[in-house]
């Protein structure tokens, strides 16, 4: 089975890429950019193959699914930064929303019988009440930030181009999920980052933060990229799942978690440049839906994934 990845080389497809190549008669392709940085994958360099495609160009992805001609498509690439959302809209949603156009078009030209999963996101439900949580797929999308609005034109252009042209696509919508190599923008691994960096003496020991008050649903990237194949596997194209863990965090309580993991003392200071327009106050996800459809349950402590999280950030600071 030939799968492709785009994104292979962020985070989550990373991670994605390794799974793959543990499941039996899979070979992996992913797309890249011109001067893309290979640092997340340069561990499996020799057992992937990398095509080199700008996703904006439909002429490129055309001929991409044309050559590789592959049996599934997880469509992980995206602009994935909420504040880079605020800075950036009109990158943000022409790169999320065409690209994924792109594939759809190329994938219905190619007449390719490929199942498509795409990464939605938890963003996507902005603005929930607390009597609204944990948050079903139903709960309505009131997205606060140009980043969530772009998922959801993602996710209803995957809903509508397997309604109306019948491609088999599966719309997983994951709630935060982190773990090693995480981009050092967000929270935890910036946070983790800090303090690794406090810890060899190369900052005062002080660590600069955004809003505290919000609170987030982790999952551990690997339990997520797990989900990730499953939705292919067993579920039903059309439909979307939500990827959570079922329980929501303080940002405050995931700091107070970081600093009891180190022996120094580290005092805490808000840096107003990290707030936002506007934060979605609370993401808490029930995933029940797609544990009936799949079986898939998070296995993957917190505390293990910040542990693990802390311990790469302590072996690459210098
Ligand atoms: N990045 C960052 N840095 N966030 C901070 C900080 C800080 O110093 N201090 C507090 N926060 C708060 C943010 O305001 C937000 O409420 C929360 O920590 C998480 O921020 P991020 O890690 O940047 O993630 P996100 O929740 O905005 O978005 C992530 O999750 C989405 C799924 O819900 C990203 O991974 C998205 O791509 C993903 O779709």
């Amino acid at each position: 089975m030939k799968i492709l990845i785009t994104g292979i080389t962020g985070f989550a497809g990373s991670h994605l890429a390794e799974y793959a190549l543990n499941q039996q008669d899979v070979e992996v392709f992913g797309t890249v950019r011109v001067r893309s940085k290979l640092d997340n994958i340069e561990h499996l360099l020799d057992k992937i193959n990398l095509v080199e495609c700008n996703l904006l160009d439909p002429f490129a992805v055309r001929k991409v699914i044309e050559t590789v001609r592959p049996d599934r498509i997880f469509h992980l690439a995206a602009q994935s930064f909420v504040p880079t959302s605020w800075g950036a809209p009109e990158e943000t949603l022409q790169n999320n929303i065409l690209s994924e156009l792109n594939i759809f078009e190329a994938v219905r030209s190619c007449n390719n019988p490929v199942k498509i999963q795409i990464a939605c996101s938890s963003e996507e439900y902005g603005m929930v009440y607390p009597e609204e949580t944990p948050i079903k797929e139903k709960n309505p999308l009131r997205p606060l930030s140009p980043y969530g609005v772009s998922k959801v034109a993602q996710d209803l252009l995957g809903y509508q181009y397997q309604a109306s042209y019948g491609l088999h696509i599966v719309r997983t919508r994951a709630f935060n999920h982190t773990g090693p190599r995480r981009g050092e923008m967000f929270v935890t691994s910036n946070f983790c980052k800090q303090v690794a960096e406090i810890e060899k003496g190369l900052r005062k020991p002080v660590i600069k933060v955004g809003n505290l008050e919000a609170k987030r649903d982790f999952t551990d990237v690997r339990d997520t990229v797990r989900g990730y194949w499953l939705a292919l596997e067993y579920g039903v194209p059309g439909e979307v799942y939500n990827i959570a863990s079922g329980i929501a965090i303080k940002i405050k309580e995931l700091l107070d978690m970081i600093l009891a993991l180190s022996n120094q003392k580290i005092t805490v200071e808000v840096d107003e440049s990290r707030l936002r327009p506007s934060d979605v106050p609370i993401l808490l996800g029930d995933y029940s839906k797609f544990n009936k459809q799949t079986g898939w349950k998070p296995e993957i402590s917190l505390k293990k994934t910040i542990t693990d999280l802390l311990n790469y950030w302590r072996d690459r600071v210098c």
